[in-house]
């Protein structure tokens, strides 16, 4: 069975204060059983946090990282810092970093490639701009990232990635893709995975939808057949949206 997922991507918001405020909150809910509850906090927190919720059945997740194993790259994150303090998992292409730090499909794989020989999971994002709905050309865009960011890798890899389809149209906006819209894409990115390596993976891989979720429309979203979860942006930032969206899952 594949794994249900719900992670808040926290994106550049939560200080300190807030995020032990967040941790406090979180660490009083009942977690909805067989979901895998995620929150990727600014690089600044990842230690705290990931020592506040040792105890707890939540998986701390860091927004990007660089693909180099160290060096002169003032800024950057490795993946064997991120180690270092209990990371394992790993947001990358997400479509911010694409659009406003200009990463490709080439980048991104190297970095998928690092990550992975640090033994981490990757969440891996991909989706389309309105431009691209527009000309219908956004199943083509979905496979070019697929093909040009996962494509290269081993079969055996596929266990350690997480795929999270979020429509740049959709990203803060408030609009959200309609269940039927992200069903359909969720089955071709299955269907696109089948095809370049087998059933048997493409059934395994788990697959989130991103894009304004919300506690009023993730179970609608959450009740189509190809979406495994989703990557939540706005809404993850205050625990009670956050844990009703994890709910979701529920009948
Ligand atoms: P919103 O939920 O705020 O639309 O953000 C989605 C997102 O980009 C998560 O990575």
């Amino acid at each position: 069975m594949r794994q249900k997922i719900v992670a808040g991507n926290w994106k550049m918001n939560n200080d300190m204060a807030e995020t032990e405020m967040f941790l406090v909150g979180l660490k009083k809910q009942v977690l909805p059983e067989g979901v895998t509850i995620m929150i990727a906090p600014a690089f600044t927190n990842l230690n705290h946090t990931f020592q506040s919720v040792r105890e707890h059945p939540v998986t701390v997740v860091a927004q990007n990282m660089h693909q180099s194993e160290n060096g002169a790259f003032t800024g950057e994150v490795s993946a064997g810092m991120l180690k270092s303090v209990g990371v394992k998992t790993v947001i990358l292409g997400h479509s911010e970093r694409r659009s406003l730090f200009k990463e490709d499909n080439d980048v991104l794989a190297e970095k998928v490639n690092t990550a992975l020989a640090h033994d981490m999971e990757v969440i891996f994002c991909i989706g389309e701009e309105l431009s691209h709905r527009e000309t219908d050309d956004h199943f083509t865009l979905i496979e070019e990232q697929l093909e040009e960011g996962l494509f290269h890798l081993s079969e055996v890899s596929w266990k350690n990635i997480i795929i999270a389809y979020e429509p740049v149209w959709a990203i803060g906006t408030g609009e959200t893709a309609t269940p039927d819209q992200a069903q359909e894409m969720h089955a071709f990115i299955r269907k696109t995975i089948a095809e370049k390596y087998s059933n048997s993976i493409a059934n395994k891989v788990s697959i989130l939808y991103g894009g304004s979720v919300k506690p009023k429309n993730a179970k609608e979203i959450f009740a189509q057949k190809d979406v495994d979860g989703g990557l939540v942006g706005g809404a993850s930032l205050d625990v009670e949206s956050f844990m009703a969206i994890a709910n979701a899952f529920k009948k």
